[in-house]
C-alpha cells in the first residue's frame, strides 16, 4: 500500500505557545504524581465566584433549559453591564453597544476579526499578555512590537508610537497591565487616546483588571473617547475564570460586524454563566474584599523578595502580579522556572511569555491566591534563592 500524501497543517496554527497554560500543565502533571505545587504561574482568582452568583447559577439550572441565548449575549445582562459603567465610571453607555463574549478571549477574536483586515499592523506594546500577538498573528494581522522598560514605568507614550515606521491601524492597550501591573494616568489614557483618534488608528483598552487597583482606581478608555473598543470580563474582579464569560463595548458602526461573527464562531456565550453573572453586579462587597487578600500578597511579596535579591519590579499599582527583573541570577527565565519548579514545587511564569526581546530576564509571580498559598509560595522562592 502506497503512504498517503501528508496532509497540509496551516500555518497560521504557528503561533508562539501561550507558556503560562504550558507551565500550568508542567505544574498539574507534578501535582498528579502527589507532588506539592503552589501556583503562582497563572491569573487565578483563589477564591472563587461569589456565592449569589453560585446561587443563582443552581437556580438556573432548574429553572429554565438553558438553550442558547441572543449572538450579542442576553439582554438582562447586557443591560446589567451597562449599568456597571454608570456606577463604576459615571458613564452612560447604550446597553446595544454591549457585546457578551466566550471570556475576553473570545471578546479579542470578535474584536480583532471586526476592526481588522489581513496585514493590517496593529501596536502591541510589550511585555504584554501574549495572546494579543498570537491571536492577531493566527488571524493573519501583523502585530507591531513596541518594547517598553522602566524608562517609561513599562507604559505606552505618543513619543513611542510615533517613532514607529509604517502604517498602523490599531494599538492595544492594558491599564492595570499583565503582566507588569502599571496604570496609564487618566492624563496619559486620554493623551494616547486623542492621538489615535487624530491617527485614525483604532483603540483597544483590555480594562480586565479594572477594580483590582491598589492606590487609585483606573479610569476607562470611554471617558475619552467613545469610538475606543473596551474588552473586560468577569475572570479577575469577579473571580469567574472558568466560567468562560467577558464583554465587548464598541461603537454602533461595529455592531452588526460584531454580531455577524459571534453568530457563526460562537453562536453564543455559555448560558449558564450568563445568568449567574447577573447576580454577579450585586457583589461587590464581597469582591472587594477578595481586593485586601491580594493587598496582603502584595504586601508580603514586596516585603519577602528584596532581601532576597529581587528588588527591580514594575510599579505594581493594579493587577495581582508581580513583574521581576532576574537578569543577574540568568539570561534564561525559562530554564530557571523550570528549574525552580523542578526543585520547589513553585511555579512561576517565564517572562518569554510576555516580551520576545527582554522577556528571558523576567519572571511573573501571580499573587491572585489565597494568603496562605502565596505567603508559603514567598518563603519557598526565598529559601530557593539563598540556597
Ligand atoms: C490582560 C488579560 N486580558 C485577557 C485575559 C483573558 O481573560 P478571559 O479569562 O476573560 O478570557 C487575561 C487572562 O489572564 C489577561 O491577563
Amino acid at each position: 500500500m502506497s503512504t498517503p500524501p501528508s496532509l497540509k497543517i496551516a500555518k497560521r496554527s504557528a503561533i508562539d505557545p501561550f507558556i503560562v497554560m504550558d507551565v500550568l500543565n508542567a505544574a498539574n502533571a507534578r501535582a498528579a504524581t502527589g507532588a506539592d505545587v503552589i501556583h503562582m504561574e497563572v491569573g487565578e482568582p483563589g477564591g472563587g465566584p461569589p456565592e449569589a452568583v453560585l446561587a443563582a447559577a443552581r437556580q438556573a439550572i432548574g429553572r429554565i433549559p438553558l438553550g442558547y441565548t441572543e449572538a450579542l449575549g442576553r439582554p438582562q445582562l447586557r443591560a446589567a453591564i451597562a449599568r456597571h459603567y454608570d456606577h463604576v465610571y459615571g458613564l452612560s453607555i447604550d446597553p446595544a453597544q454591549v457585546v457578551v463574549t466566550v471570556g475576553a478571549s473570545g471578546a479579542f477574536v470578535l474584536t480583532f476579526l471586526a476592526a481588522f483586515d489581513p496585514g493590517d499592523r496593529v501596536v502591541v506594546p510589550e511585555p504584554a499578555f501574549p495572546a494579543y500577538k498570537n491571536t492577531l498573528r493566527a488571524l493573519g494581522v501583523e502585530a507591531v512590537r513596541l518594547g517598553l522598560g522602566p524608562a517609561t514605568a513599562f507604559k505606552p507614550t505618543v513619543a513611542l508610537l510615533e517613532a514607529l515606521d509604517g502604517p498602523i491601524h490599531g494599538l492595544i492597550v492594558a491599564s492595570p497591565s499583565n503582566p507588569t501591573g502599571t496604570m496609564l494616568q487618566p492624563d496619559e489614557l486620554a493623551e494616547l487616546a486623542h492621538h489615535c483618534r487624530r491617527r485614525g488608528i483604532r483603540l483597544i483598552a483590555d480594562e480586565i483588571y479594572h477594580g483590582i487597583t491598589y492606590r487609585q482606581a483606573a479610569a476607562s478608555v470611554l471617558a475619552y473617547d467613545r469610538d475606543a473598543i473596551v474588552i473586560n470580563g468577569f475572570s479577575k474582579y469577579f473571580c469567574m475564570t472558568g466560567w468562560r464569560l467577558g464583554w465587548l463595548i464598541a461603537p454602533q458602526s461595529l455592531i452588526r460586524p460584531i454580531e455577524l461573527l459571534a453568530q457563526n464562531l460562537f453562536i453564543s456565550a455559555p448560558t449558564l454563566a450568563q445568568e449567574a453573572a447577573i447576580a454577579a453586579f450585586a457583589c461587590r462587597a464581597e469582591l472587594d474584599a477578595r481586593i485586601d487578600v491580594y493587598r496582603q500578597n502584595r504586601a508580603t511579596l514586596l516585603k519577602a523578595l528584596p532581601p532576597a535579591g529581587l528588588d527591580r519590579f514594575a510599579p505594581v499599582d493594579g493587577a495581582f502580579y508581580l513583574y521581576a527583573d532576574v537578569s543577574h541570577l540568568t539570561d534564561d527565565s525559562t530554564a530557571l522556572c523550570s528549574e525552580l519548579l523542578q526543585a520547589t514545587g513553585l511555579a512561576l511564569a517565564p517572562g518569554a511569555d510576555f516580551d520576545s526581546e527582554h522577556g528571558d530576564r523576567f519572571v511573573r509571580l501571580s499573587f491572585a491566591g489565597t494568603h496562605e498559598q502565596v505567603a508559603a509560595g514567598a518563603d519557598r522562592l526565598v529559601a530557593w534563592l539563598r540556597r
